[in-house]
């Protein structure tokens, strides 16, 4: 690993020359681009982990004046996520996880680089992991008792570091007793840890995509919460409580709130 230090070096101080460039009245000629990419390019060539993995986000996402190649870009990801780079274990779990428009699904090699990067502590990929066990779609193989149980781990250790939408789904999976026990209690813990983070999750720049997803989850958890206290899961049932949960629900837009609020509106008190 020593060995590819000064290399690494460099071709962070040249990202970070184009970056400030960026920054500057005019875009700086992509000539400047060019001669980083050559140099990337030549260090990946060497075996530069970090190069392998710079080039392989580069050709797959098309960014920094390079063309996109998603092929190429799969190549050089490969070659550094076989060398442990957890940034392009991470790239390759989600292109074979979701599917991408070159890119057949693939939830097999999904799940083998997803489990790496994730041990790697890559929260993203333990939040695909616990989707691709709950979906089961290619990891059939499986019993979905199997399944469910996988898919609570990783959505565990998603949530314990911090991911709302894990949080949200680990709250369904205690409420419909998937991978584990039913526990209506734990379901409402976890929809109040998401909901809890809401003036952080509004306070976020929202052109980051993260702002958006955290959103959903916030939205995702009242509506949940809306309908534990309608029903009384797991604690006493309140028609006031659940009418505020579905109202704030439906102000950050999520889609099934303002129906859940008009059944609850017909519904009488003593009915609930
Ligand atoms: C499961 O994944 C497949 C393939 O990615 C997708 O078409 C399907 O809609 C997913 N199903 C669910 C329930 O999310
Ligand atoms: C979304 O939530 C996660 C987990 O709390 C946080 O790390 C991330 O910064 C949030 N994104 C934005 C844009 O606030």
């Amino acid at each position: 690993m020593a060995q590819f230090f000064p290399a690494m070096l460099s071709i962070l101080c040249l990202y970070a020359t184009r970056a400030a460039a960026d920054g500057g009245e005019f875009r700086m000629e992509s000539d400047e681009e060019i001669g980083i990419h050559k140099s990337i390019l030549e260090a990946a060539q060497r075996g530069d982990v970090t190069a392998q993995s710079l080039l392989g986000q580069d050709y797959f996402y098309g960014v920094h004046g390079v063309a996109k190649d998603t092929h190429l870009g799969l190549h050089w990801a490969t070659k550094a996520a076989d060398a442990d780079d957890r940034d392009s274990q991470e790239l390759l779990a989600t292109a074979f996880g979701r599917g991408h428009p070159d890119v057949p699904a693939d939830a097999g090699r999904a799940v083998e680089y997803g489990t790496k990067a994730a041990e790697q502590g890559s929260v993203k990929s333990a939040e695909l992991l616990g989707k691709l066990f709950y979906n089961g779609t290619g990891l059939e193989f499986l019993s979905q008792e199997e399944r469910m149980q996988k898919s609570f781990k990783w959505f565990q250790r998603a949530a314990k570091d911090g991911s709302l939408g894990a949080m949200n789904d680990l709250g369904d999976m205690y409420r419909l007793g998937q991978g584990t026990k039913k526990d209506y209690s734990e379901a409402i813990r976890w929809y109040q840890k998401v909901v809890a983070d809401m003036s952080h999750v509004l306070a976020a720049d929202p052109t980051l995509p993260s702002a958006g997803w955290n959103r959903t989850a916030v939205a995702r958890a009242f509506n949940s919460l809306g309908a534990m206290y309608a029903s009384g899961w797991g604690t006493e049932k309140s028609k006031h409580r659940a009418v505020e949960y579905l109202e704030q629900a439906a102000a950050l837009g999520h889609p099934h709130a303002a129906r859940n609020l008009k059944s609850l509106g017909a519904a009488k008190e003593e009915e609930l």
